[in-house]
């Protein structure tokens, strides 16, 4: 919550003398009717933080707020509807996303680009914050090639968005990720048996790492790095059982997959008993943490202070802690980095 202090400092409370269409952010004086917020891609626990955060400070600076159902698909179609202070009353805490989210294929052709921008234009949308995941982010990048600026903030549970050392709904995925699996570990450990977790992560193997190490996994599997069958799963099995061990937790990252198969292979090669468990969609879901709460208020804070200076095809990143933005075409560029020391970690005190 801010204090009254900065809030005037800031030009979050109504002065005499800007009209309700002029705008001070950071000393910066620009024009901004009317702004779109949307969420597009896969869902992810804080959306409705980031939305919420959106609304009450573009309301609070007397910009009307239009509400975009389903993605890029709502802009298309037209389904859109006015916010008011209390559209976004009740939903900081619930997972999902309240205005619904889409891939949209319409929306990957010139002339779905088009249609949006003519929504855009005839509602007098003057800026659109886009909440999602790189698929997302290319879209804000075309619709503002297409004349209508937007800013992006990184909502997915993935954490791959390279720009960001953060993105919205990654701590509720993980922490909901750890629970399950040290419900299996319970079971794994009643019965000596070895159990191969999956977790979500295509290409981003954040949360396999983060988790397996919170249930201290004997073995962790990422798309990030190449693994050995018998040397980092078989060979650190049997290490721990020679020490005394008898139950065994393998986290591996929804990129590499097959753990239907890889504990068939782990039971044929070591003789104990392997259980496989992909954890899917549960992922997904859920009430956010405050982490995610946190940060997904400060960058739909950050998101409408852009659009208000006047940027555009910026997306809100987390650097150091620190809520920053960039281009989106170069953080489309960025090469997202491992934290291949951690790995290390994890190899080195799981054992
Ligand atoms: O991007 C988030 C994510 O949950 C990935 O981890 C996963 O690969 C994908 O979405 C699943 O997408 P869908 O819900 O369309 O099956």
């Amino acid at each position: 919550m801010l204090r009254i202090g900065r809030r005037k400092r800031q030009g979050l409370c109504p002065s005499a003398d800007i009209s309700s269409n002029d705008l001070r952010f950071g000393g910066l004086v620009m024009s901004m009717n009317s702004i779109a917020v949307l969420t597009s891609g896969g869902d992810a626990p804080g959306m409705n933080a980031a939305v919420r955060a959106v609304a009450r400070t573009a309301i609070a600076n007397g910009i009307r707020v239009i509400g975009v159902r389903r993605g890029y698909n709502g802009l298309i179609s037209g389904d859109v509807f006015e916010m008011n202070l209390r559209s976004v009353s009740d939903i900081i805490h619930r997972g999902g996303t309240t205005l619904f989210t889409a891939r949209s294929p319409e929306f990957n052709t010139p002339a779905g680009v088009q249609k949006a921008a003519d929504t855009c234009r005839d509602l007098g949308i003057g800026g659109v914050v886009v909440i999602g995941g790189d698929g997302s982010f290319r879209g804000a990048r075309d619709l503002t090639n297409a004349g209508i600026p937007c800013v992006g903030i990184p909502g997915t549970i993935d954490n791959d968005i390279q720009c960001s050392e953060y993105t919205i709904g990654f701590d509720t995925a993980m922490n909901t990720a750890m629970e399950m699996v040290d419900r299996i570990r319970d079971t794994a450990q009643s019965h000596d048996r070895c159990s191969v977790v999956e977790v979500m992560g295509r290409r981003c193997g954040d949360i396999a790492l983060l988790t397996g190490i919170a249930v201290g996994a004997t073995s962790i599997l990422v798309p990030e790095v190449e693994y050995d069958f018998q040397k980092d799963i078989i060979d650190r099995m049997q290490f721990t059982q020679m020490t005394g061990k008898k139950h065994f937790i393998v986290v591996v990252a929804e990129g590499i997959g097959g753990v239907e198969q890889l504990a068939k292979d782990i039971e044929d090669k070591t003789g104990i008993e392997s259980r496989a468990t992909v954890l899917g969609h549960v992922q997904r879901g859920g009430s956010p943490t405050l982490r995610d709460r946190v940060v997904a208020s400060e960058m739909g804070y950050k998101a409408v202070e852009l659009l208000v200076q006047g940027k555009s095809n910026r997306v809100v990143a987390m650097r150091h802690g620190d809520i920053v933005d960039f281009d989106i075409t170069e953080a489309l560029q960025m090469k997202k980095q491992f934290n291949k020391e951690l790995y290390d970690i994890a190899l080195k005190i799981s054992i």
